[in-house]
């Protein structure tokens, strides 16, 4: 088991640096399957959840050469056989190979995915998507097998704009014959990346980005290069920081535009940034005004971003809510932060925090990928020695984090126990 300590109340100053997007990456992978030919896609973080996807390619018997920052996948031997439980449950995008495999093979067969516990997480609107298409879903248990005689364009309505489900159909409906139309598509910067990634093989993907997707099928997907999006949330995460520890901390590589409601909240808070064309500057101020923020679909406020940013809101002074409208269990992180002083009260889908509080150092534990990231800015902020359990949680997610902060003056270190 690995844990992280940490040293808090240090100035943070330097630069950090933002890597590629981890929910692009998770779906770009699988969708490299859609071709014969060879995908090279460059900017891919060294996260664990992108060595499990490689695990998924390998047992696929797909090529994965791997050299820093860019994988270069090769499927041109690939087989497509069930993908057994141990790599399924590894991650929740583990479930692009379902309409990755069913575009390509017209069937998949796969474990219902892992992932962080922050609700139920249901895949009902992919599965209806894969169905409309003209697939027949079985499942045994936890094994789905989605298979179908042909692929057939269809009108998609979803009932919640879902990232998986948009980007899921997507993968099946590229190859399908005809027009595959989805509404209420989901409109985050990670799918306009994939619609471009799918585009660069020669898919026919209008209105990325937008409610209404449409895919024209193709017979074949070819080569290509792709460059993967910087990762929003871990900008996010950085710049929350910055503003509870730094000192003109530079958050570069960023694309201000997929942050937009972070930082307009900041600076509602009176946090003072530098908004340049690829980076962020940020600073502490000592007195942050109460705010509040609801979680949404992009542009809304990042429900990823919920959860470090009520650190930030412990040391307004007042009284913040937060109402997280996404995921029914994303308040996991809150009982630790009490453990380390902050005043912070739960009801129904709402926390109030009453700020501000001087955090102390205390034994935390990261319950999922974003709670880690609010236990890790939590800990930078604490007086004191924090140590996170569970941190294999924040490494599926965000590359290099000690040595990111250890260069920009924290006081932090991994260890295996
Ligand atoms: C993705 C992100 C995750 C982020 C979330 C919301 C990845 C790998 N993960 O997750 O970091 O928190 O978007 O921005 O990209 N739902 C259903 N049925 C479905 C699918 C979803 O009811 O078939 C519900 C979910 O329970 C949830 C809501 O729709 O309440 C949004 O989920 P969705 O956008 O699908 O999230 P993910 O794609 O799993």
């Amino acid at each position: 088991m690995k844990i992280m300590e940490i040293e808090g109340a240090r100035e943070l100053s330097g630069t950090i640096r933002i890597s590629g997007a981890k929910n692009a990456t998770v779906a770009l992978i699988p969708a490299a399957i859609l071709t014969d030919e060879e995908a090279t896609i460059c900017n891919i973080p060294e996260i664990t959840d992108t060595d499990a996807l490689c695990d998924i390619l390998e047992a696929l018997n797909v090529e994965v050469k791997r050299a820093s920052e860019s994988i270069i996948i090769n499927p041109k031997n690939m087989k497509n056989i069930e993908i057994e439980e141990q790599y399924s449950k590894k991650l929740r995008a583990s479930y692009y190979f379902m309409g990755a495999l069913l575009g390509k093979y017209h069937k998949a067969s796969m474990y219902f995915p892992g992932g962080c516990s922050i609700g139920a997480r249901p895949i009902d609107l992919h599965l209806k998507g894969f169905e409309s298409l003209g697939a027949t879903v079985t499942n045994e248990g936890n094994k789905y097998i989605v298979e179908a005689e042909e692929l057939h364009g269809a009108n998609i309505y979803l009932d919640i704009a879902s990232v998986g489900a948009t980007i899921n159909i997507m993968l099946a409906a590229v190859r399908a014959k005809g027009r595959t139309v989805i509404d209420n598509a989901a409109k985050e910067p990670e799918i306009v990346n994939v619609a471009t990634f799918l585009n660069n093989m020669g898919a026919k993907i209008s209105g990325a980005g937008t409610s209404t997707i449409k895919i024209d099928g193709v017979d074949h997907l070819h080569k290509c290069f792709h460059e993967v999006i910087p990762d929003r949330i871990e900008a996010g995460t950085y710049i929350i920081i910055g503003a509870l520890c730094g000192n003109m901390l530079k958050i570069d590589n960023v694309i201000p535009d997929h942050i937009d409601a972070l930082l307009s909240k900041l600076e509602e808070m009176g946090v003072e940034l530098e908004i340049g064309a690829d980076y962020v500057i940020v600073s502490k101020k000592d007195k942050y005004k109460a705010t509040d923020i609801k979680t949404a679909v992009f542009p809304g406020f990042a429900t990823d971003l919920q959860q470090p940013f009520t650190v930030l809101q412990t040391q307004a002074t007042g009284k913040s809510k937060t109402t997280e409208t996404i995921w029914e269990n994303r308040f996991m992180h809150i009982s630790y932060l009490r453990e380390l002083g902050a005043d912070i009260t739960v009801k129904n889908q709402t926390a109030t925090i009453i700020g501000p509080t001087k955090l102390k150092g205390a034994e935390v534990v990261a319950t999922d990928l974003r709670a880690g990231a609010a236990m890790v800015a939590a800990g930078l902020t604490a007086e004191g020695k924090t140590t996170i359990t569970n941190v294999e949680h924040i490494l599926r997610g965000y590359e290099q984090i000690v040595e990111k902060l250890t260069n920009v003056g924290a006081k932090i270190n991994l260890k295996e126990i």
